[in-house]
């Protein structure tokens, strides 16, 4: 045993017993942390719960920063945002080997789709619909985090997001609970692995709890007010299921919860977090979300600080507001021991499960970075996946795949820049060497392609807004010439050309935090270069970005083909040419409904029928529920996405059309690909539960299976259907299922699918 790690054991379990730490079984956890905390004074315990700002640490320097000096004295639990060895194992030092009780820092960080190596944005991810995919893109951001001397992670996000507007769809699985529910879990076991305590795994933190992905407007921050029947039913699934997966943090969300802050809402953070679903790890807030409760309305600081611990609330980030107010307020009988107690408590287990009292640097070997972070083979995989991402929304006349040989024109302001490649919330990602499309055409299409490139425009026409879409480094670099003079020189260099690829839609920072557009189309400045490259007659490819689900109905007339690639991450451009070239084949479906235009919004596929329902493949009828001027139907709907072969579905068949009580219905479908070539499929279940004691959506996804066929090649996909499948929450939030008349729906994507109906009684 190390030095330091002798010092630590002894202080920590004064007594002559040498237990080895690092073989205590979790039993010998509470012992170990009531001895500890018998140590601890008020101010120590309440400095657990801190989660302070790190500010600028530089490296050989830590010890001269305000936070060294709160670390000394114990003001501290963890720090965030900081990243490398070297720096980490500084830190970590100075409360281990300079602090009272030599209680180690819990280090966190957004890793949130990747590390260094990056990986398509989580809405990207979800679009793979392949849950070992999303697991292992977690795993080896845990192992490259962990490399990097991080122990924490502020990921999975969950919120379903039905409203584009909300710029943090991009950072989140989509707008269905079911599958939602599913990535939650692949995320969680991906980051924690099978034991926290392995120094290549690290604790995950789901978040951001409850319902930030429905603010009104789609206005970040903003106010969400909701039935209880409809939280239970359509959005809390995905944070139940990660707790079911055994995540050792929960994120509180920002937003007003029906009437109280979700940072104040004992409701939430106590009796459903806690109670209801049994979660024994800790509660952090997000950033200053104890302080903006009083932007809120509810009280002074002190008042938002006293209403948060007795909410459950464990970890102050930030807002330094435990640290600083919650003492006085013990003294004015505003808090309990009890509560402080509890919260410290909840910190010091998280600390115990991930080893770091028995080795405070578990996460920082030196020897690691080199060797485990963007290494081959994780970006290998990286780009893999991304391809995987990638949702093929139009392919008339098969212009896709390219044709290696010949000349391509490639064009438009997304088309040579690195920095926006990984998207959103990529905070270790190293831009410089993220891949763009021109530089992975060029490595992909082969010595007899031809590559031409042209600008053809700027992101928007409006310099102020191109601004605050290329924040935190992902620059535009603005082309400041007429627009007139950018859109001729990309002409002319498509007139030579066979096809035009033209990178386009959003930057990376039109979507993300507070990043809500009420516009969600493509810039007009863009539109604009996709007309004048149309008008050349050449085939227009368009190469889509996007963090959230975009009106794109003019383009889905105009233009023959269009890929939406997301943001694919590091390897972005390897893996968008791999795709553009045939070399892999496209098999993403979306995860959220995209919208004809922005009015439509909401629009979700498991709506209520309501009362006047508009009837199948009708447009306007006077006194049902639709529109004047745009039908009801989305552009494209959720479980959409083509390939680059065909499949051809055979009959629905169920083994048995009258259930009773626990029996099995096995609905199974024999699919084929009657293309040319390899592709994968997500064959996708639904059901509707026709007459409930409540009204049900018309259609709720209940399974799927991704599959993978040659060309010509069959296979019978089944689904096992018990009642756990039709179970919800009832009126009075009772889960359970309902004996009557179903519907089961079973196709490639949410409206194309053949429908039979079974009765089922208790
Ligand atoms: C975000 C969180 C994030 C936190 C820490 C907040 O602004 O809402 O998702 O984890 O910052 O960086």
């Amino acid at each position: 045993m190390k030095k330091i790690q002798r010092l630590l054991m002894a202080t920590l379990l004064f007594s002559g017993t040498s237990i080895c730490a690092q073989q205590m079984p979790d039993a010998k956890m509470k012992p170990f942390i009531d001895k500890l905390m018998k140590q601890m004074t008020l101010q120590e315990k309440l400095g657990q719960l801190n989660l302070p700002g790190s500010g600028d640490i530089v490296t050989g320097q830590a010890g001269n920063t305000d936070i060294a000096a709160k670390i000394r004295s114990g003001k501290v639990g963890g720090l965030f945002n900081i990243k490398g060895v070297e720096k980490i194992r500084e830190v970590q030092r100075l409360a281990v080997e300079q602090s009272r009780l030599k209680i180690p820092l819990i280090f966190g960080m957004d890793v949130i789709h990747g590390y260094r190596t990056v990986f398509p944005i989580p809405l990207g991810l979800s679009a793979t619909w392949d849950l070992k995919a999303i697991e292992r893109s977690a795993q080896i951001a845990a192992q490259e985090a962990s490399a990097d001397g991080i122990s924490w992670t502020f990921s999975p996000m969950v919120d379903i997001a039905r409203d584009p507007r909300w710029g943090r769809m991009a950072e989140g699985a989509g707008e269905d609970a079911f599958l939602g529910g599913q990535v939650a879990k692949a995320m969680v076991q991906g980051y924690q692995g099978k034991s926290l305590k392995a120094n290549n795994t690290i604790m995950s933190c789901v978040k951001h709890f409850a319902l930030y992905g429905a603010p009104d407007g789609g206005r970040d921050y903003n106010t969400t007010d909701m039935s209880r029947y409809r939280m239970y039913n359509e959005y809390f699934p995905p944070y139940k299921a990660a707790v079911d997966a055994g995540v050792g943090s929960v994120m509180a969300s920002f937003n007003d919860v029906d009437g109280i802050p979700a940072t104040a809402n004992k409701w939430l953070m106590t009796d459903v977090l806690r109670k209801q679903w049994g979660f024994g790890g800790f509660v952090v807030t997000d950033y200053t979300g104890i302080p903006e409760m009083v932007e809120h309305g509810i009280g002074d600081t002190a008042t938002a600080n006293v209403l948060a611990l007795a909410a459950g609330i464990d970890m102050d980030m930030v807002g330094e507001g435990f640290v600083n107010t919650i003492a006085p307020s013990l003294k004015a009988g505003r808090v309990t021991v009890a509560q402080i107690d509890a919260a410290c408590r909840r910190i010091l287990e998280a600390k115990y499960k991930l080893g770091l009292f028995e080795d405070p640097y578990r996460y920082c070997d030196v020897s690691r970075p080199a060797k485990e972070i963007y290494t081959a083979s994780n970006r290998k995989e990286a780009r893999t996946i991304a391809t995987q991402s990638f949702v093929l929304l139009k392919n008339e006349g098969n212009v896709l795949p390219l044709k290696r040989g010949g000349k391509i024109a490639l064009v438009g302001p997304l088309a040579d820049n690195r920095e926006n490649m990984p998207g959103t919330w990529s905070v270790a990602a190293d831009f410089s060497t993220a891949v763009s499309v021109l530089d992975g055409l060029k490595a992909v299409a082969g010595t007899a392609t031809q590559i031409v490139y042209a600008r053809g425009s700027n992101l928007d026409y409006d310099a102020k807004f191109e601004e605050r879409a290329g924040m935190f480094g992902k620059d535009l670099r603005r082309d400041n010439r007429p627009t007139e003079q950018i859109i001729a020189e990309a002409v002319a260099a498509v007139k030579e050309a066979d096809v035009v690829v033209a990178a386009v839609g959003e930057s990376a920072e039109m979507s993300g935090e507070c990043s809500s557009l009420t516009n969600i189309e493509i810039p007009q400045a863009q539109k604009d270069l996709l007309k004048a490259l149309k008008a050349t007659g050449k085939p227009v490819v368009v190469l889509l970005f996007a963090g959230r689900s975009m009106a794109i109905s003019e383009e889905a007339k105009e233009y023959p083909a269009i890929l939406n690639v997301w943001f694919p991450g590091s390897e972005a451009g390897y893996a968008i040419a791999d795709v553009l070239f045939g070399d892999a084949n496209p098999s993403g479906k979306l995860s959220t409904t995209w919208p004809q235009n922005v009015g439509q919004v909401p629009l979700f596929y498991n709506y209520k029928n309501t009362g006047r329902p508009l009837p199948k493949g009708q447009w306007f009828q006077k006194f049902k529920t639709n529109y004047l001027d745009v039908t009801n139907e989305p552009q494209y709907p959720f479980g959409f996405g083509l390939s680059y072969t065909n499949f051809s579905y055979g009959p629905l068949n169920l083994n048995n059309t009258t259930l009773k009580g626990n029996q099995t219905l096995t609905a199974s479908v024999a699919v084929t690909n009657t293309g040319n070539v390899t592709g994968q499929e997500v064959v996708q279940l639904y059901i509707r539960d026709l007459v409930g004691s409540t009204t049900r959506p018309v259609k709720e996804l209940k399974g799927f299976e991704k599959i993978e066929l040659k060309a010509g090649e069959t296979k019978t996909v089944s689904f096992a259907i018990t009642p756990e499948l039709l179970k919800f929450y009832n009126y009075n939030l009772k889960y359970d299922w309902e004996p009557g008349d179903f519907e089961i729906m079973v196709g490639t994507n949410s409206q194309t699918v053949e429908s039979k109906r079974v009765k089922w009684l208790k």
